[in-house]
């Protein structure tokens, strides 16, 4: 089964570990260089550990700053592809950018790694929202993204249950005669989330996805946007959840992760990549709440603008399971350095976990 369907549990997954710098925006040497066999490590260590799901970013174009970050990531699906070979239980992620790639493409790509990995794939939409990076391919914002969206999924979904070849003609995408073989071996679709954050993208990943993948700044801001999907979700007559995402300082004592957090996210942050992102975020995309351009850059150069978990195994189980409790259905992960602090996160937090009842332990 693909452990994104495990019912009754929390589910953890790391997140941007195909990037360069992961989701933090620093300077430090021991910076995440997103070098493949580092990759492979962490999503192995990882995978050992139970943990549920790899979830890559889709970047083209970088932020530029001192250290180019992001400017060195892999590609999702074939990155999906190599992890697929080698590992045995986690759920593998490729996130796809609508205007980007056609969904015939994309349909045969996700059905491809879903064979590898014996129906562990999984498909994150985005919508993209840095023009710099559209107009590499010569392209723009798309108006309306999420109606393209919709139609992009359609298509897709349906390619993976025809039982004649596909006719469409739509606003954006016109097919004749598509067929896509093999179709998935999960039914009738790979798991499916959407990363997004404003109403259009919530309203879409109500509609087409099994789950939303959004940030938040605060548990009670959380518990509203869950609320507010639920009820998003309820009047498309689906069911969904909420994935977030968290960057993690673990460290044995509080005050050696509150330094660290100190060192490498505000003195040893890339301000120009800080700044280019913000600037552009702010802009181009809803993926955060406004009070956080206002309130949180720390976060930005940190991880990204997401929530942090900061302290101790005891603290950040203990945020773990407020955010469990609060309503999400997981969350991914990032680290300064996956694969160096993955080992002492797994030993030290996921045993609390299942101490708490919101995780399982490995099975043999
Ligand atoms: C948690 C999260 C992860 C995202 N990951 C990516 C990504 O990997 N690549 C990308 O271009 N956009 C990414 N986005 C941005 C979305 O593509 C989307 O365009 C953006 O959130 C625009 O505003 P919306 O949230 O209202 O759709 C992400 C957004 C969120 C909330």
């Amino acid at each position: 089964m693909n452990p994104m369907l495990k019912p009754d549990t929390f589910k953890l997954g790391i997140f941007s570990s195909n990037a360069d710098g992961g989701s933090a925006l620093t300077k430090v040497p021991e910076r995440w260089k997103a070098g493949w066999d580092d990759i492979l490590d962490a999503a192995q260590i990882a995978d050992r550990a139970g943990i549920d799901f790899v979830l890559p970013i889709a970047r083209w174009k970088g932020f530029g700053g001192e250290t180019k970050a992001r400017e060195h990531s892999f590609e999702t699906f074939t990155f999906a592809a190599g992890l697929a070979a080698a590992t045995s239980r986690i759920a593998l992620f490729m996130t796809v950018h609508v205007p980007l790639v056609h969904p015939l493409y994309a349909a045969k790509a996700l059905a491809t790694v879903d064979h590898i990995s014996h129906g562990r794939a999984g498909l994150n939409i985005v919508c993209g929202w840095n023009p710099d990076e559209f107009a590499m391919f010569g392209g723009k914002l798309v108006e309306r993204p999420y109606d393209q969206a919709a139609e992009w999924a359609d298509i897709l979904f349906k390619l993976y249950n025809a039982d004649a070849p596909l006719d469409f003609e739509g606003q954006y995408y016109t097919l004749h005669h598509a067929v896509t073989s093999p179709s998935s071996v999960q039914r009738p679709r790979p798991v499916t989330m959407n990363a997004a954050f404003g109403p259009p993208g919530r309203d879409f990943a109500a509609r087409h996805c099994d789950f939303l993948f959004t940030t938040f700044t605060d548990i009670e801001a959380g518990k509203a946007q869950i609320a507010d999907m639920q009820q998003r979700a309820t009047l498309a007559g689906r069911e969904m959840g909420v994935y977030t995402v968290a960057h993690v300082v673990c460290r044995e004592t509080e005050k050696e992760a509150r330094d660290y957090y100190q060192y490498y996210s505000v003195e040893q942050e890339d301000t120009g990549a800080v700044d280019y992102m913000m600037r552009q975020k702010q802009a181009f995309s809803r993926s955060h709440d406004e009070i956080a351009y206002r309130k949180y850059r720390q976060r930005f150069a940190a991880g990204t603008g997401t929530y942090p978990l900061v302290g101790t195994p005891e603290q950040i189980a203990g945020e773990l399971v407020r955010m469990r409790q609060a309503g999400f259905e997981g969350s991914a992960l990032t680290f300064v350095n996956y694969s160096q602090e993955l080992p002492f996160f797994c030993e030290r937090v996921l045993p609390l976990l299942e101490q708490a009842g919101i995780r399982a332990g490995v099975p043999a």
